[in-house]
């Protein structure tokens, strides 16, 4: 990043936000906080050492949080998420009050959140709303939030994700869609997975990672690896592959034969339909998660599946490469740690093409150069069409 609109990337995971807001350019860096040690390291190989804080937030003192024009970040979800406990006591819920801790001493301009979609329900989220009321902890800034689509963004992915912008230079409207499922309104139509991986080749080569490592933090950790030797393939069962066999584009665990299903499946007739889910070449794919090398936790498998052609199909999920491009990483992207490492950052990442968006957004304000225009008061703007 040039020097620019300053930037404090809170729970930065392996930085598809801090990649977003880099793409849009104008923005720097100032601080980072991650306690992975691989997200961590992944961030620093792509954006340096020197301003990530590796370890836990609560442990860094006020003293050392610098002023900053924006703080970006996701507190971490699994407490409200879907497929989370959602309990309201989880200690993960309270990370939110170290962001607002750092936007109290950081005093940003704006403040980006991004989270889950069921983040709007949370207890947490109402408590968040009556801190920017008088005398509150967020006191002088307006909040604006929705669900935003990444497909709607350029990415080829339909990642529903709340988006919250606290501002104290008036409201801030959300960014307009630049792409739709049609090309309707002048928008661009939505990226699909054809776009984002059909160049890729059909057989991973390998299913380990080189053998390489290096030090970030004064601590060693697998890597850097460049996204083509993510693409790794896995070692399935003659069932699992008999499994994947039966699954056309769309399709899922309800187009296996009976005597295919296991047990948990053949007693569960209906939900989790994603499960065992292959994607569509034409369509962007649905969210990606920290395992979408599993078939069976949703829809993985790789798009390809001739119906008359048993020979013209490919049975295998998306490898970590086809994940990273689906989460619009770009291809000299460096990563850090274990294969498992690697796909928990991908799939918790924002995608950058989301990020950048919001940062092209963003910027005309940070700079002065256009006015915000929402009414004064809190609340829900217009979502997206999700
Ligand atoms: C959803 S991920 C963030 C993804 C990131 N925004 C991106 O775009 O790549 C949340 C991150 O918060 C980190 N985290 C959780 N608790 C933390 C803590 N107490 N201190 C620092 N980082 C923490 C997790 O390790 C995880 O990488």
């Amino acid at each position: 990043m040039t020097d620019g609109i300053t930037v404090i990337d809170l729970f930065s995971g392996c930085g598809g936000m801090t990649q977003g807001f880099k793409g849009a350019s104008d923005y720097k860096a100032v601080m980072a906080v991650e306690w992975n040690l691989a997200a961590a390291a992944t961030y620093a190989a792509n954006f340096g050492e020197s301003h990530m804080q590796w370890g836990d937030i609560a442990k860094i003192d006020d003293a050392r949080i610098p002023e900053a024009d924006v703080i970006i970040g996701g507190p971490p979800c699994q407490g409200f998420s879907n497929l989370g406990s959602r309990e309201a006591g989880d200690p993960r819920n309270k990370l939110w009050r170290e962001y607002i801790r750092f936007v109290q001493h950081a005093k940003p301009k704006i403040f980006v959140i991004e989270n889950v979609d069921r983040f709007l329900a949370s207890t947490e989220f109402q408590i968040l709303l009556k801190e920017t009321g008088a005398g509150g902890l967020l006191a002088g800034y307006e909040l604006t939030y929705s669900l935003l689509l990444a497909a709607d963004y350029g990415a080829p992915q339909r990642r529903k994700r709340t988006i919250l912008f606290g501002s104290r230079i008036g409201g801030i409207p959300m960014p307009a869609a630049t792409h739709g499922p049609t090309e309707l309104l002048g928008t661009n139509q939505w990226r699909t997975v054809r776009d984002a991986i059909s160049d890729l080749p059909r057989l991973p080569g390998t299913t380990e990672l080189p053998a390489a490592s290096t030090q970030f933090f004064g601590v060693t950790v697998p890597g850097s690896f460049r996204s083509s030797d993510l693409h790794l393939g896995r070692t399935p069962t003659a069932m699992s592959l008999e499994r994947y066999d039966h699954v056309p584009p769309g399709g899922g665990r309800f187009d296996l034969p009976e005597r295919l299903l296991p047990r948990c499946w053949r007693d569960k007739k209906s939900g989790t339909t994603d499960v065992m889910g292959r994607m569509h070449w034409d369509r962007p794919s649905l969210t990606i998660r920290t395992e979408f090398f599993k078939p069976e936790k949703g829809q993985y498998l790789h798009p390809q599946w001739d119906e008359h052609d048993p020979m013209n199909r490919v049975n295998r999920p998306i490898t970590h490469w086809e994940a990273a491009r689906l989460q619009t990483f770009p291809d000299d992207f460096l990563w850090c740690g274990s294969k498992i490492d690697i796909a928990k950052q991908i799939g918790n990442a924002v995608p950058p093409a989301l990020a950048a968006a919001i940062a092209n957004h963003l910027k005309p304000y940070l700079l002065g150069s256009a006015t915000p225009d929402l009414p004064a008061s809190p609340g829900p703007v217009a979502s997206s069409n999700v």
